[in-house]
């Protein structure tokens, strides 16, 4: 029976801070954080991007500082995007495999400095070596290849792992490739190497800043929905974390970020890998224009949207706010 008498029942709890804080169902901490950074060439070189307002590309003397600063604010992880000259793209993207190129420089830069005081994880994807800005190869009509794709992402995997990247993370949405790359792993004596798949990558409208740092947005031709997600999908989404667990990802990725909190949630609620959402250079940028334009402040409106990553079950986020929303945490 319930009770007769009127009730704040619901926000009785909600009265103080510390009873909000008592009830409180999720928390975020700097150990939630996976922070990109973009990489280029040269010594003491910092270059803002300028459609990611407080983001730069860093030369890797440089970059090291920033590893730094992840390390003293407890984030466990960065992830490397490099900004390759133009000499060095390629039709066939073979600058991916060169043990000397950017990202793999930066690695063994990172691991001779800090050891494992924080793991390094790297993208596989053709986007920062091809001439054309896809994430894979094309073939004679233009098309992205799947299959000659899989041996230079292959290639490109254990390149990046012998020069000590910790977790690889194919972002390429070609069919097969986390199998592919987990037998090139295993094989090439990489067996404790992790691959974060970015299982569920959509086709979105939201990557335009990133394409910039990396220098890969105005060459691009066409788009990337022949290998990417349509938006309008989810169970599809649904299958594509299933398979890249049946072919070995250790923990699974959906990007972009807020607009797909419903395929974060599903994904935790039927899969038993860990999720993890990347919150994408047009996100941040979004906000970053929002707070420009004084619609909210900065703290608030960042905070609340990562906490709502972890609402919808995500062990992890990958987000340039990484360092910002750490010193917030660390009050
Ligand atoms: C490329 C890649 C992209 C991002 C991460 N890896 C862009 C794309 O698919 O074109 C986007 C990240 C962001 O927007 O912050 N393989």
């Amino acid at each position: 029976m319930s009770p007769s008498f009127p009730s704040t029942r619901l926000r009785r709890t909600r009265t103080h801070g510390w009873s909000r804080r008592l009830h409180r169902e999720n928390v975020l901490t700097p150990a939630d954080l996976i922070w990109p950074l973009f990489v280029i060439d040269g010594d003491a070189a910092q270059q803002p991007v300028a459609s990611l307002p407080g983001v730069s590309r860093w030369s890797v003397d440089l970059l090291l500082d920033r590893v730094g600063e992840a390390i003293e604010l407890g984030i466990p992880c960065v992830t490397l995007f490099p900004n390759t000259p133009d000499d060095r793209r390629s039709d066939s993207a073979q600058e991916a495999w060169n043990p000397d190129n950017l990202t793999c420089r930066a690695v063994r830069a990172i691991r001779e400095r800090y050891g494992d005081a924080i793991g390094i994880m790297c993208d596989v994807a053709l986007d920062p070596y091809t001439s054309h800005g896809h994430d894979g190869l094309l073939d004679d009509s233009g098309y992205v290849a799947n299959d000659t794709t899989l041996d230079a992402l292959v290639r490109q995997a254990i390149n990046q792992a012998e020069a000590g990247a910790d977790i690889i993370a194919p972002s390429d949405m070609m069919d097969g490739r986390v199998g592919a790359i987990r037998q090139g792993l295993e094989q090439g004596g990489h067996a404790n190497v992790q691959i974060m798949s970015y299982a569920a990558k959509y086709a979105s409208a939201f990557y335009g800043p990133f394409r910039d740092a990396v220098g890969s947005g105005d060459r691009l031709k066409g788009d990337k929905r022949t290998y990417q997600l349509d938006p309008a999908n989810s169970d599809e989404a649904l299958r594509e974390i299933a398979l890249d667990i049946t072919e070995g990802a250790d923990s699974v990725m959906v990007k972009p970020g807020l607009a797909y909190l419903d395929i974060i949630r599903a994904a935790r609620d039927r899969f038993d890998v860990p999720v993890f959402a990347y919150q994408v250079s047009g996100e941040y940028a979004l906000i970053e224009a929002g707070v420009a334009a004084g619609i909210g402040d900065r703290e608030a409106l960042v905070m609340e949207k990562l906490i709502a990553f972890k609402r919808a079950g995500c062990a992890g986020i990958l987000t340039y706010y990484a360092p910002f929303a750490a010193r917030i945490l660390a009050g």
